[in-house]
């Protein structure tokens, strides 16, 4: 099939390198010149692994194409899937449609004959509804039908998730259109996908509801980790034992730092605004917001009694300051919050990310990148274990410093305390 990715970001260009590993021709487009001449390199603009290989093997095959010619990227496919951003928005706490109408637009300008429009950027219930309306005020009816079939892509997973999804949700009423979207999907449903079909609004509010689902699953167990703290219990046995009952289930259950990234805080604050404008209050979801809010105030305010209230001319080392490993992402990640906080107090801040330096932090003139764990770690007061990249979960922290003793804090529970405690370490891990 011919297909054209409005949008090279995550999603658009995670997505647009696979389906052209599947067989299809794949325009991937973009307005910004820059990124779309990058690629055309053979450059990556994303941290995601695996993706490299799938887009150069694709683009020397001439499957997938980069390009800003949008007309003839839509001229030339028969399937168009909108993948542009949809940021929380500055006025409120919704999402900002701005590029995604303005993708509808355009869309309606080179239309020349039947085009499937796919929404798959997380829009609000009922953007469907008002793409269609902008497009019907240019084109026939019946040369388009709008669908949704949102994402579900997990940032440094998300070549995994694409090729194994659990479910593949198509929204529409039109019998044709999703056929022939089963039929774009097929090598992943015969490999076990499910190919879920309903209405429109209700793939998008699909989607929706699984972020904030997980994000409240994550945000549960945080507060159970809280009250492991205070009681002697150990989190890990109860996340164990919860999620071998079948309707509960294991993932999501890790307790640790603020849940991040684009997607979990964006999503949750979008549906409730939805929530607040049909009149429904959802009011779970909006104290799982502040759950995961305050939850980072209590990150730093563990940091201070594990300093004992002392943080001035500390030397501390973060290891990971990113969202979540295997993705250079540092949205709404709690290292956001921790890091000014520490550098205020007055301590030395020292930090490693194997993704490289962040500009996050380049105006704070106590906090430095250093090169590896080793050298982060040295003469430091307390290591911080913020992000749990494969790397910081064989350390040997008897080689960290010799002279010096420090304390350890692990915010991903990636070390034994009982372990730990014998070998003399001060270690400090999350409800245990
Ligand atoms: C998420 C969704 O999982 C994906 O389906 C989607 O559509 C985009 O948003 P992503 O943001 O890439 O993916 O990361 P995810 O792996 O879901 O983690 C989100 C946050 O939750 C991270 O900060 C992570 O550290 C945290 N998390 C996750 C936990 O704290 N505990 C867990 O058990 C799982």
């Amino acid at each position: 099939m011919k297909i054209c990715m409005i949008g090279v970001g995550y999603v658009g260009l995670v997505s647009g390198a696979c389906f052209a590993d599947l067989g299809n021709t794949v325009y991937c487009v973009d307005k910004d010149k820059e990124k779309i001449d990058m690629l055309n390199k053979g450059k990556i603009p994303i941290y995601e692994p695996g993706l490299n290989e799938i887009v150069n093997k694709n683009y020397l095959s001439k499957r997938l194409k980069f390009t800003t010619d949008l007309a003839t990227a839509i001229k030339s496919s028969d399937i168009i899937f909108i993948c542009v951003g949809t940021p929380t928005s500055k006025k409120n706490k919704s999402a900002n449609l701005q590029y995604v109408f303005k993708a509808a637009n355009d869309i309606a300008r080179h239309i020349n004959k039947f085009k499937i429009i796919v929404t798959k950027s997380t829009v609000p219930i009922s953007t469907g509804d008002k793409i269609e309306k902008i497009i019907f005020k240019k084109r026939k009816k019946r040369l388009f039908e709008v669908v949704s079939n949102p994402e579900f892509l997990r940032e440094g997973e998300a070549i995994r998730d694409f090729r194994f999804p659990d479910r593949i949700v198509v929204g529409s009423n039109n019998k044709k259109v999703t056929r022939k979207l089963e039929s774009l999907y097929d090598p992943l449903i015969k490999k076990g996908a499910v190919f879920f079909v309903t209405n429109r609004r209700g793939a998008e509010m699909i989607k929706y509801a699984s972020n904030a689902f997980l994000a409240t699953k994550i945000s549960y167990i945080n507060e159970i980790a809280n009250l492991c703290e205070k009681t002697g219990v150990n989190i890990e046995d109860i996340s164990i034992a919860m999620g071998l009952d079948k309707r509960i289930g294991s993932r999501f259950l890790r307790a640790g730092p603020a849940y991040g990234g684009s997607c979990f805080p964006k999503d949750t604050k979008a549906i409730t605004v939805t929530g607040d404008l049909f009149k429904t209050d959802l009011s779970i979801i909006k104290s799982v917001i502040k759950s995961n809010t305050e939850r980072k105030i209590l990150l730093i305010k563990r940091i201070e009694k594990i300093l004992s209230n002392n943080i001035k001319n500390k030397k501390i080392a973060i290891l990971g300051v990113t969202f979540k490993p295997n993705t250079d992402d540092m949205r709404e990640s709690s290292s956001l919050l921790i890091i000014p906080f520490l550098e205020r107090k007055g301590a030395i801040v020292n930090y490693y990310d194997p993704s490289g330096k962040k500009k996050e932090f380049s105006k704070l003139s106590k906090v430095f990148f250093c090169k590896d764990i080793y050298e982060t770690c040295k003469n430091s007061d307390l290591i911080i274990i913020h992000t749990e990249w494969d790397e910081f979960k064989t350390i040997d922290f008897k080689k960290l410093s010799k002279n010096r003793k420090f304390k350890i804090y692990d915010m991903r529970n990636l070390y034994s305390p009982k372990k730990m405690k014998k070998m003399g370490f001060s270690y400090y891990s999350v409800g245990r």
